[in-house]
């Protein structure tokens, strides 16, 4: 076989793969054999480069970048579609048609409606010499440099008996997941980010390096043709589609033949359930007469045919003001700005609210009240303010500050470090709080109330009866009694637990607080530590930070949970209300029974894990080291000791089992 042979061999092959590959979806062979097809291709023509040709799969990239694009004219204009925006839309349609074509039945071809950009490309003799963008749908740009570098559109078309001329239009896009993947590329690199996956592909497709495009991952859909020259053309538009896709040309697979009004309905129904589950963008359905026959008898006008409509999805996007930025309180405590809008219709509904998500968020996409703002509504997702349009700013748009205060509650607001949201501090008090607070209270782990369970507490603060945890202790049995399924002797079994619950400890009452991140073991930690709640209400952060279990982030939330006043008197309440537990301060500060003793654990505990036990004996005082030596007081050995163990033993450190930490534990 000579040279020339070969590289023809290598080319159909290559080209036969990438139709398999973006044509098809169906690849025959894996990437890195396809690699190596292109591999051995490129090693030939480098020997010979006189037999380069521009349809070469090689030839995909490599053009030198341009100064400005030149004009194509389109032989034949590229049209636009009329819009329909409801079913009434679509029977008026269906009703020109019919009566125009004096028919009862006409078939469409109903196809999605991509999200893209058109173009229209140029096939002479299967060989692609053009791409051109729509313009002014008379004539458009030339890209053919950059449609050269998407691979789902072939450089030579397959098979034989193509047209001499064909000229194909379709749509140029962006996948969902190829639009996340370049905008988290161009973050790193900290270049600019895309919108939307559609503004991506124009800003990819109309790039004057094609360097540039080839790395943007954009692909095609052909959904229509226009100048055809010698050949002899079916007598559908779905035949026509599918001799497209025999030509290797990347057709949706979503096309269907529909025959009746219901038919387009159900279409697009089903195609809008699908649309979040698509990866790429659609903005609804078109349909088209099927036959080509009734297409030429019902022809045009003005720029649009009589024989297709689109039927347009709801927008997603709309432009409205932004009115006010207010804060909303969740029920953890957290505070999120939220967008008043001059009510828009977006996505099928009036939306007046949007998420701004967080204090960062709203300063990165700098977004001021007063603004235009771009507001989006996709599916069942909440809305969400996307952008603002910085060229339609009133002089006085208002930057965004963050509130100080809980606009709930008026307590201080806290900002933990690493972390983008906002919290109330008035964790005890706060109306929006409410709720999770008395559930967190209630709960096994911290005062432990039988039988006071979610749905009552949601109960008993929707009925006004509890508006924080101290106002649990003077419930009666008569207001318990006035909910839902409570009996006479529920209610006095829960006056009983809630009596119950009074006798505590301080680990457990500090654990009830519902202080953020103070955990079981924080909690057990600060109690052992300070023996007294009025210590730790007082404690300074380097005190705080002295504590075994207690970092920067919990120092500041302990005592900016204790500096509000509010969350202080429900505190004195509950002690008033009878709330007690034993005084430790005999363990406290410098009392503590372990102090000054090293301690290092090894091996696998039953009762709790080694982090815990390191936890309980450094509440007590004691170091937990990793390594023995002659310092060491005590080893703690579980199951399995290892070489800490026999490393003791030779030392001559006293080995505590289980059993006798327990008891070292347990002398509180
Ligand atoms: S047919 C005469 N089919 O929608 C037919 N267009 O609003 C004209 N589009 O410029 C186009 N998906 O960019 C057709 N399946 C589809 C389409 C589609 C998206 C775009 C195309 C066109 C615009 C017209």
């Amino acid at each position: 076989m000579d040279i020339r042979e070969r590289i023809n061999k290598l080319r159909d092959e290559i080209n036969k793969h990438n139709y398999q590959y973006y044509v098809l979806d169906a690849p025959l062979i894996p990437d890195v054999e396809y690699d190596h097809l292109l591999r051995d291709l490129q090693a030939l023509e480098s020997k010979h480069p006189e037999l380069i040709t521009a349809d070469s799969p090689t030839q995909r990239v490599g053009a030198e970048p341009l100064a400005a694009f030149g004009t194509i004219r389109h032989e034949l204009p590229m049209l636009s579609l009329g819009n329909a925006f409801s079913e009434d839309d679509i029977i008026a349609f269906h009703r020109r048609v019919t009566e125009r074509l004096n028919a009862t039945e006409v078939p469409y071809v109903a196809e999605p409606k991509l999200d893209g950009l058109a173009v229209s490309l140029r096939y002479e003799n299967g060989i692609l010499v053009s791409g051109a963008t729509r313009g002014d749908g008379n004539s458009g740009e030339d890209i053919t440099r950059n449609v050269r570098t998407i691979p789902s559109i072939p450089l030579r078309l397959l098979g034989t008996g193509t047209p001499s001329v064909l000229e194909v239009r379709g749509e140029v896009y962006m996948s969902r997941s190829g639009f996340a993947a370049l905008n988290q590329r161009q973050r790193k690199q900290g270049e600019k980010t895309f919108v939307n996956p559609r503004n991506a592909a124009a800003g990819s497709l109309r790039q004057l390096d094609p360097k540039v495009t080839a790395q943007r991952p954009l692909a095609i859909f052909c959904y229509g043709v226009g100048v055809v020259q010698d050949y002899l053309m079916p007598q559908r538009h779905s035949e026509m589609l599918m001799r497209l896709k025999n030509w290797g040309l990347r057709v949706s697979e979503e096309y269907r033949v529909v025959n009746n009004i219901s038919e387009c309905i159900k279409y697009y129904n089903e195609i809008e359930a699908k649309r979040d589950i698509l990866d790429y963008d659609i903005d609804g359905v078109v349909y088209k007469v099927d036959l080509f026959q009734q297409q030429d008898a019902l022809g045009f006008v003005s720029r649009a045919p009589r024989w297709a409509i689109a039927y347009k999805f709801p927008a997603q996007e709309a432009l409205t003001t932004l009115q006010a930025i207010d804060i909303q309180v969740g029920r953890t405590g957290a505070l999120t700005p939220v967008a008043r809008l001059k009510p828009v219709f977006v996505g099928g509904a009036t939306i007046t609210n949007a998420t701004l998500h967080n204090e960062d968020e709203i300063q990165r996409k700098d977004i001021r009240v007063g603004d235009t703002v771009v507001i989006r509504r996709a599916g069942d997702v909440i809305p969400e303010v996307v952008s603002a349009l910085r060229e339609r700013r009133p002089a006085d748009a208002v930057p965004f500050e963050m509130v100080t205060a809980c606009p709930d509650c008026g307590s201080d607001v806290i900002r933990n470090k690493g972390e983008s949201v906002v919290r109330c501090t008035g964790g005890l008090y706060c109306p929006a709080q409410r709720k999770e607070a008395i559930k967190h209270f209630a709960s096994r782990k911290a005062l432990d109330i039988e039988g006071l369970g979610d749905k009552l507490v949601d109960q008993l603060v929707e009925h006004q009866l509890v508006s924080n945890v101290a106002d649990l202790y003077s419930l009666n049995r008569d207001q318990l009694m006035e909910l839902e399924r409570m009996g006479e002797k529920s209610a006095d079994n829960l006056v009983k637990a809630i009596n119950d619950s009074k006798s505590t400890t301080l680990a457990r009452f500090l654990y009830a607080l519902g202080i953020r991140e103070v955990g079981e073991a924080t909690a057990l930690s600060l109690a052992r530590n300070f023996g007294q709640l009025s210590t730790l209400m007082e404690a300074s952060e380097e005190a705080l930070l002295s504590v075994p279990d207690v970092g920067p982030v919990v120092a500041a939330n302990i005592r900016a949970f204790f500096r509000q006043d509010h969350n202080r008197e429900v505190i004195e309440r509950l002690e008033n209300e009878g709330v007690h537990w034993q005084d430790l301060t005999e363990f406290s500060q410098q009392n503590l029974p372990l102090k000054g003793k090293t301690f290092v654990i090894t091996g696998k505990l039953d009762a709790m894990t080694r982090d815990e036990a390191k936890a309980c004996l450094q509440a007590l005082g004691a170091k937990v080291s990793g390594s023995v030596s002659s310092k060491t007081d005590g080893l703690v050995a579980g199951h399995d000791p290892g070489s800490k163990y026999t490393r003791a033993t030779s030392l001559g450190v006293e080995i505590i089992d289980e059993k006798n930490l327990l008891t070292i534990l347990n002398k509180e």
